[in-house]
């Protein structure tokens, strides 16, 4: 089955050969079942379905590297306390935060977790994110991480986007553990069953002042290797104790938040091969005054990803166009710099970049078509009901139902 697009005004993909946005005029596309195996001006290849692009600018579909959508319910009781002086911390220690999402995951049936967790979901695919990085996290038993994990792979198979599964035991400590204690069973217990039933490609920990530290989260983390599962970091949020350099040492895909990392964090990230994430979203919705500098983090040579962290307790922003716009304001980044944050190097956050995340002959024809004159518009047309997506291909497929500008 052969499709061809045609009549797009632009196609921007970053050249990974040149480090720069590329940008090629009056092309068309041409797919075959889910590959692009063809980009010109002029293709002669007779097609069996014709796309008129109706001079959208085409880019990559968006890849989301960070999100946590596995919870019921939500915590706007938190933001008002927030209003109220109380800070992030200061509602964890009251037995707010991501304890009391806690509550809701566990009362929750398969069913009902699903239900809201697809819920959860859908948005992204409105706003042009095709590939999702998500998290367990608010089960925190062997039985509700599992149960969580198994959600996202129903939804997986269920809806137009492709979702990557990380297990997130180590988000917080139960009440009813001490912290070394439950490392024992993230390591001796979930991690093997996650590992056996094959429900995680990623092991996440929040190295965090009052969660993991380094000692226990190195031992997460090397476990969770050797049981063949990749590691990710939340790092250096909230203060820094070099969560980055553990990164590092343990080789993560990624480290991210990365508001509080200093001249050691950053020389560490930049001769490595840890992808840098950024989530503006968050210093956003928190109304902290203190963003990650991704200005200096490019300037060293490290590379740079931006996603969403969606989650009921941080941030509910789910578009990557509102995240490149946040980036661009508050963390120094550029607009191609953005557009590589949530493209190609959000794909190499997830070892996915010979896959996904261009516009390029062999990669999935994971695409959108904006209904814009200039990239720039992207970001200046983040809210929902103005975004500008005309049409997504999802593996070469047109994905239905989304909200459509033209
Ligand atoms: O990335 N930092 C840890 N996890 C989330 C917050 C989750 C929550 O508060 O529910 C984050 O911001
Ligand atoms: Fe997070």
């Amino acid at each position: 089955m052969l499709k061809k697009i045609i009549n797009l005004s632009k196609i921007y993909s970053w050249d990974v050969n040149n480090n720069c946005i590329n940008q090629k005029l009056n092309q068309q596309i041409l797919i075959k079942n889910n590959k692009i195996i063809k980009i010109g001006s002029d293709i002669v290849d007779k097609a069996d379905d014709i796309i008129d692009g109706r001079n959208c600018i085409a880019t990559p579909g968006f890849i989301d590297s960070h999100t946590h959508p596995i919870f019921k319910g939500n915590r706007a009781n938190e933001f008002n306390m927030r209003l109220n002086g109380k800070s992030y911390e200061e509602i964890k220690n009251s037995g707010g935060g991501i304890l009391s999402s806690i509550k809701n995951v566990r009362a929750a049936t398969f069913d009902e977790l699903y239900v809201s967790s697809i819920e959860n979901i859908k948005p992204f695919i409105n706003y042009g994110t095709t590939t999702l990085e998500a998290k367990s996290g608010y089960g925190l038993t062997l039985k509700d991480e599992i149960k969580s994990l198994k959600v996202i792979k129903k939804i997986n198979n269920n809806l137009d986007i492709e979702i990557l599964p990380t297990f997130l035991g180590a988000h917080a400590v139960p009440n009813e553990y001490s912290a070394d204690k439950y490392v024992d069973i993230i390591c001796n217990e979930m991690i093997p069953q996650v590992s056996e039933k094959k429900l995680a490609i990623f092991c996440d920990v929040f190295c965090e002042d009052g969660y993991f530290n380094i000692k226990q989260s190195k031992k997460i983390l090397n476990t969770a290797k050797s049981f063949g599962l990749i590691p990710r970091i939340h790092a250096d949020e909230f203060k820094y104790f070099g969560a980055s350099k553990l990164a590092v040492d343990v080789d993560a895909a990624s480290a991210d938040h990365l508001m509080e990392i200093n001249e050691e964090g950053i020389q560490a990230l930049s001769s490595s091969n840890v992808i840098a994430t950024l989530l503006p979203g968050t210093t956003f919705f928190l109304n902290k005054k203190k963003y990650a500098n991704g200005r200096q983090l490019i300037d060293n040579n490290c590379n740079v990803a931006i996603a969403s962290d969606f989650n009921p307790g941080t941030c509910t922003i789910r578009s990557l166009s509102n995240i490149m716009f946040l980036s661009m304001q508050n963390c120094g980044l550029t607009l191609d710099e953005a557009f590589l944050g949530v493209t190609y190097n959000a794909a190499k956050s997830l070892l996915k970049s010979d896959e996904i995340g261009l516009i390029n002959e062999n990669y999935k024809a994971d695409i959108v078509l904006w209904d814009v004159h200039d990239l720039s518009e992207i970001p200046y047309w983040h809210d929902s009901s103005n975004i500008k997506i005309s049409k997504i291909f999802k593996g070469g497929s047109l994905v239905p139902n989304i909200n459509l500008s033209v």
